[in-house]
């Protein structure tokens, strides 16, 4: 079997975790929840929810060395093999990966635009964004299939030639233009106002909801609940402490969208727009910004599309590789043939999904009020993620004896910190991920 390097492992799981949840949603989030009194409780968050479940997939992965459904098939105690369905998990990759392409799509074609120069009054950025995403399907369908073709290329060579290769090559690119972006917006007044909106604590905002909205996106930013991190793990360097390599991607993931957040919001506050979130904040509100910078904007407008395209693609490669994995070590498929299917049926979906989205066709692609877009969103985030989530605390915390657990962890996590760790899995993550899971199905579903 071919592993990855101990580097390799580290960047390939990072770059899976930092990707467009990170950076576009976590700086809002930041900053409309008490600032630095919310980036402490998301760090617990990070440390207790998501770094423990990190781990455990981790664990589970690299004890099995083999696909998701396998795995829990194999760890199973006798007669409970039916626990193997939950490696149904690795559907959602596929569901996640059909829009998140869709969006790196829309960023490609921003990408070229910021090229030939984008439009300066806000009225003309709303305008060229509702006719681009409402009425131009053939635009996006070229750089839906442009993206896609690109991660079936990555996928087609395999974790150690594609996936590792590509993440040794666009991390460091990503880290480089996110440094350069910054010292850019260290030079700006701004930067005061954006370190100001980011960290200054606000204890009166941070109300239960927060907290749980902080648990559910420390769950989503670390790529938890599709079987990724477990899919990796099997191919981990057999040396080296493998909870260091995890404390190591789970600072990576928060220093990146600590980055951006500064980054962002340092222009936002500069040419006084309103801080926002999502494809309001990447596609309409920053452009404007940029455009009217004059050719420092320009270059800048390009560089960061470049970073998010990156940062999107390594994530992309991550979401259909437990779902291949599955199909290369269950059913004997090759790599290609395995790939071929799974993104042949994304590629499909996808288009769909876009299609859903263009006025023409909205009506025929919308179910119960939300079109299809919407709804793989709102499912995969609210209901596929947080059950996969609660299933593997489960399964390491009440269905696998302590003792076989702490076996697996093989001295890496020993001691009270195995304890700690161990109790995490039992009690506290399920509650909170459901918690979670209840407030992203209220808020979203409404
Ligand atoms: N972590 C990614 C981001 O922040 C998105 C993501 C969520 C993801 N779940 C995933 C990526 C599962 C890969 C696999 O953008």
């Amino acid at each position: 079997m071919t592993r990855f390097s101990k580097i390799g492992f580290i960047l390939a799981a990072a770059g899976s975790a930092i990707g467009l949840g990170g950076i576009w949603k976590f700086p809002y989030m930041v900053g409309e929840s008490g600032g630095g009194a919310f980036v402490l409780v998301f760090i617990v968050a990070f440390l207790a929810f998501g770094l423990s479940v990190f781990i455990a997939e981790m664990i589970l992965g690299r004890a099995s060395e083999c696909d998701c459904f396998s795995t829990f098939e194999s760890l199973a105690p006798k007669g409970q093999k039916y626990l193997k369905y939950g490696g149904v998990m690795v559907f959602s990759g596929l569901v996640i990966f059909s829009f998140y392409v869709v969006v790196l799509g829309w960023l490609t074609h921003y990408m070229v635009l910021s090229l030939m120069g984008l439009p300066k009054t806000l009225e003309s950025t709303r305008e060229l964004w509702g006719r681009f995403v409402g009425e131009q399907v053939g635009y996006q369908i070229l750089w839906h299939f442009v993206i896609v073709a690109l991660c079936a290329y990555v996928l087609n060579q395999g974790v150690k030639k594609g996936i590792e290769r590509l993440n040794l090559i666009l991390m460091p690119l990503l880290l480089l233009i996110f440094l350069g972006l910054l010292g850019y917006a260290m030079c700006q007044a701004a930067f005061v106002d954006s370190v100001r909106f980011l960290f200054a604590p606000d204890f009166g905002k941070l109300t239960p909801k927060v907290i749980v909205d902080a648990i559910g996106q420390a769950f989503f930013s670390l790529s938890l609940g599709v079987g990724v991190i477990l899919t990796y793990a099997n191919s981990m360097p057999q040396k080296g402490n493998f909870i260091r390599s995890a404390l190591v991607v789970a600072l990576l993931n928060f220093v990146f969208c600590l980055v951006a957040g500064l980054v962002i919001f340092t222009f936002i506050f500069g040419y006084g727009a309103q801080p926002d979130s999502g494809p309001g904040l990447v596609f309409i509100s920053l452009p404007l910004i940029f455009a009217n910078m004059g050719l420092s904007g320009q270059v800048i407008a390009f560089l960061f599309f470049v970073a998010l395209i990156f940062a999107g693609i390594t994530s992309a490669v991550s979401m259909l590789e437990p779902l291949n994995a599955w199909l290369i070590d269950r059913f004997c498929f090759s790599r290609t043939r395995a790939n071929l299917t799974t993104i042949g049926i994304a590629y499909v979906l996808g288009v769909l999904l876009l299609l859903s989205n263009v006025a023409l066709y909205q009506e025929d692609l919308s179910f119960f009020g939300k079109n299809l877009f919407g709804w793989f969103d709102y499912v995969s985030a609210s209901y596929m993620l947080p059950l996969a989530g609660v299933f593997l605390c489960v399964f390491v915390g009440w269905i696998l004896p302590k003792s076989r657990v702490y076996a697996m962890c093989e001295g890496h996590l020993s001691g009270k910190i195995f304890q700690v760790w161990y109790f995490i899995i039992k009690y506290i993550a399920p509650v909170g991920i459901i918690a979670a899971m209840i407030r992203l199905a209220m808020e979203n579903g409404s």
